[in-house]
């Protein structure tokens, strides 16, 4: 994956002019970059919470940040997107708060992150510094890895992303994963990258607090070019599954639509698929969790629970097998049947999870319209955000040209269209 020289050249002389520096003064103390990317999900949505299976893929977009040990515990991080610094003591991050302040609402204007869920707080996490969204995704990774045992010290950086912020593109986890990354490297700490995304995810949940699964960190740090991850969200383990260019393109495109209600109904989806797993319980008694739950014995089984619950448990039960069957149609190179499990996955979503709205319905029709379309489907957490479509790559212009010139007749809103490339994980790249 090349980086563009402009994005760097601007970031670095953004953090030599705010942070300088005497490199013969400590000439170990280089400056260190580090690229981060965004993630898109192919399928397996709203299954990892449920020790389910995913395939989400690591994106040709991404946050690049550049940093320097310092000889103190201060940490000071620009984001160029913000034209903002957040600055605190490590010392500081570490005093639990007896009282945890309110969260902070996100920044309409366009920030180096910003999760689809907003943060709920939870007695007893630890105290963030000063409100601010962004510091607080900073802050989180510190605190986990510290809690974790490792050893930090302070340090200046400078950070600029080119995800589109709020779109379930996992801007926020780019930043987590980049962070610790460039954190691992400045002081050499021991993690493992599955390890560096549990500790993301860690973060996210108890500081920031975000009730997410643990996909977006995982597919963030250990994505690879021109690979989706087939995940086991129980075990972790995972297999990477050829998305190769010549056969395929994936094309993303952003309702523009952001339901503020989104955290608080992925809280609720999480709680009625906790109940289910209890109702099924009583039934099947080796059960932890919906992913031990087959189709034939939830068709068995489903006329004993209360309609939603049943329809949430169908979604979650439907989509382990569907993804499934898509690393097995992928690896027959029959993107047909791949297609037509991304629109399944889509009507499931939309029709027993309850969780996609009108635009992104109309985008996936329009998709569907388009001949040399697979499939398409919500991408995400839902309630907004975007699609993201399984292409041939002949199709692509005609595809890009459908949603611009349709999606503002159907709903009067303008879309944005990106055209992504499986890229490799969060690393070091100077
Ligand atoms: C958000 C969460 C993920 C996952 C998806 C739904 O992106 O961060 O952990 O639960 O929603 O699949």
């Amino acid at each position: 994956m090349t980086v563009d020289e402009e994005r760097l050249r601007t970031l670095l002389d953004t953090f030599h002019a705010r942070y300088p520096f005497d490199p013969a003064a400590h000439p170990q103390d280089a400056v260190i970059l580090v690229r981060s990317p965004g993630r898109v999900n192919l399928i397996g949505e709203h299954t990892d919470y449920n020790d389910g299976f995913v395939m989400p893929l690591a994106i040709d977009r991404d946050i690049l940040l550049a940093g320097r040990r310092r000889r103190d515990d201060v940490v000071r991080v620009y984001s160029l997107n913000m034209a903002a610094e957040a600055v605190f003591r490590l010392s500081d991050l570490c005093a639990p708060s007896p009282t945890p302040s309110p969260a902070p609402s996100p920044p309409a204007a366009a920030s180096a992150a910003q999760s689809e869920l907003a943060p709920t707080r939870s007695e007893g996490a630890a105290a963030p510094p000063a409100a601010g969204s962004w510091h607080r995704y900073v802050a989180g990774v510190l605190w986990a890895l510290r809690e974790a045992g490792c050893e930090l010290g302070g340090f200046d950086a400078t950070l600029a992303g080119n995800i589109p912020v709020g779109a379930g593109l996992s801007s926020s986890a780019a930043l987590e994963v980049g962070i610790a990354v460039l954190v691992q490297e400045l002081f050499e700490l021991a993690v493992d990258r599955a390890t560096i995304a549990k500790l993301c995810q860690r973060a996210e949940n108890e500081y920031v607090g975000v009730q997410c699964g643990i996909m977006d960190q995982f597919a963030v740090a250990l994505g690879r070019d021109g690979y989706a991850l087939l995940l086991d969200c129980r075990t972790l383990d995972c297999r990477y599954v050829p998305l190769p260019a010549r056969h395929v393109r994936l094309v993303v495109a952003d309702t523009g639509v952001r339901r503020a209600l989104a955290s608080s109904e992925y809280n609720t989806r999480r709680s009625q698929c906790e109940q289910g797993v209890a109702l099924l319980r009583q039934h099947l008694p080796g059960i932890r969790a919906l992913r031990d739950v087959s189709p034939e014995a939830f068709a068995a089984l489903r006329d004993r629970l209360p309609g939603v619950i049943a329809r949430r448990c169908s979604h979650v039960i439907s989509e382990n097998a569907r993804v499934q069957a898509t690393a097995q149609a992928l690896a027959n190179d029959n993107f047909e049947a791949c297609g037509q499990l991304m629109y399944a996955s889509h009507a499931s979503l939309r029709d027993d999870y309850e969780v996609s709205c009108r635009e992104l319905d109309e985008m996936v029709d329009i998709a569907r319209s388009v001949p040399g379309v697979y499939g398409a489907r919500m991408t995400g957490a839902g309630f907004g955000g975007c699609i993201v479509s399984l292409v041939r790559a002949e199709a692509v212009d005609a595809l890009v040209a459908a949603i611009e010139a349709e999606y503002p007749k159907r709903t009067g809103k303008t879309p944005a269209v990106y055209v992504v490339a499986p890229s490799g994980g969060a690393a070091r790249i100077l």
